[in-house]
């Protein structure tokens, strides 16, 4: 099926714009949403393959545990699923196939700002009977409205694997504000969260011994060097993770190891570097379960119910619209 496109060209500009903003602000940083080209996608699925990478494993066994119990929350006997930021779909098709057990017909839009990553995602997830496939590429809100614009359906929406770790608090808000306000009274949302844990646990995972995350990291300096003309010598370049108690994040940088100009030619211009000066690139919050419930208050929605496995460690979070809410901006 051939995927529905979301502003490609509009998405090559703000990477541009940001990437040039961010190399001249003090302390350096770009946002994670750019570790996704076509390349990191692959390197991230890598990534939740790893013994070290907790959070693919514990979602998994959520849904493998309480699929039917999640199923068996969905008010309509057809609905739209629409997954934001879909990846490979593995984890996804246990509840698609579960939806399919219990009766339900589901047109299922997932969406992904990476192709590539739906092209795999279409090899684990097909049509049938009772299952349509839509795939859509693009950012998550623009391809969620364009969903909305497609179909009138109640709305299912995934947002899994604690994607919505990556957001900034205020950031999170204003995605959540959006969300409900793109959806209407009654309609879900199955979220993901990591919860708060051990800080050795975290960093294992975030700093994995075989350097796969160090990879996932520096490809963002060659996705500058492919798509911007950028000169960027990633061995010049570390990963550093660590945890920061006081915002309940982990967080990722990259440190030059040594004092270097870096000439992007699509800039016409170059970027200073100090010795072990950072690009700061990622947050991955962890939460508590009062802070998700405080959450949905704020944006607009109702806590159905909570989903964990028996290892705990990992939520999804079931989430209804509310009746007559505005959500606080
Ligand atoms: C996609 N996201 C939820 C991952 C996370 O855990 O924050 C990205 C990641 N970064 C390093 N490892 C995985």
């Amino acid at each position: 099926m051939e995927p529905t496109l979301v502003e490609k060209k509009d998405q090559d500009l703000a990477f541009k714009v940001d990437v040039f903003k961010g190399l001249r602000s003090i302390p350096k940083s770009i946002s994670s949403k750019y570790f996704y080209d076509d390349e990191g996608s692959l390197i991230f699925q890598e990534i939740t393959q790893m013994k070290e990478y907790y959070p693919t494993r514990l979602e998994m066994e959520v849904f493998e545990q309480r699929k039917y119990d999640i199923v068996r929350c969905m008010a309509s006997s057809e609905v739209d699923v629409v997954e934001l930021g879909a990846g490979d779909g593995h984890k996804t098709k246990v509840l698609l196939e579960q939806m399919n057990e219990q009766d339900i017909k589901v047109n299922f839009y997932p969406i992904d700002i990476s192709e590539k990553a739906l092209d795999e995602l279409l090899k684990n997830v097909s049509s049938g009977e009772k299952l349509k496939v839509h795939p859509v590429v693009g950012e998550y809100m623009s391809g969620l409205a364009k969903v909305c614009e497609m179909s009138k359906k109640p709305k299912f929406v995934l947002f899994l694997g604690s994607n919505i770790g990556n957001f900034g608090p205020g950031e999170r808000v204003s995605f959540l504000n959006s969300l409900q306000k793109n959806l209407n009274v009654g309609d879900m949302i199955l979220i993901g969260f990591d919860l708060k844990k051990d800080v050795r646990k975290l960093v294992q995972a975030y700093d994995d011994p075989s350097g796969v995350t160090a990879k996932f990291n520096l490809n963002l300096l060659k996705r500058i060097n492919r798509e911007l003309g950028g000169h960027f010598d990633p061995d010049s370049f570390y990963h550093h993770a660590f945890y920061n108690p006081l915002k309940g994040a982990m967080e990722s940088c990259l440190l030059s190891s040594k004092e270097q100009d870096v000439v992007v030619d699509e800039f016409g211009t170059s970027f200073h570097f100090e010795p072990y000066e950072a690009i700061h690139l990622e947050h991955s919050y962890k939460f508590t379960l009062n802070e998700i419930e405080d959450m949905a208050q704020k944006c607009g929605f109702r806590v159905n119910q909570h989903f964990q496995g028996t290892s705990g460690g990992y939520v999804n979070s079931l989430w209804e619209v509310r009746k007559g809410v505005t959500s606080l901006h």
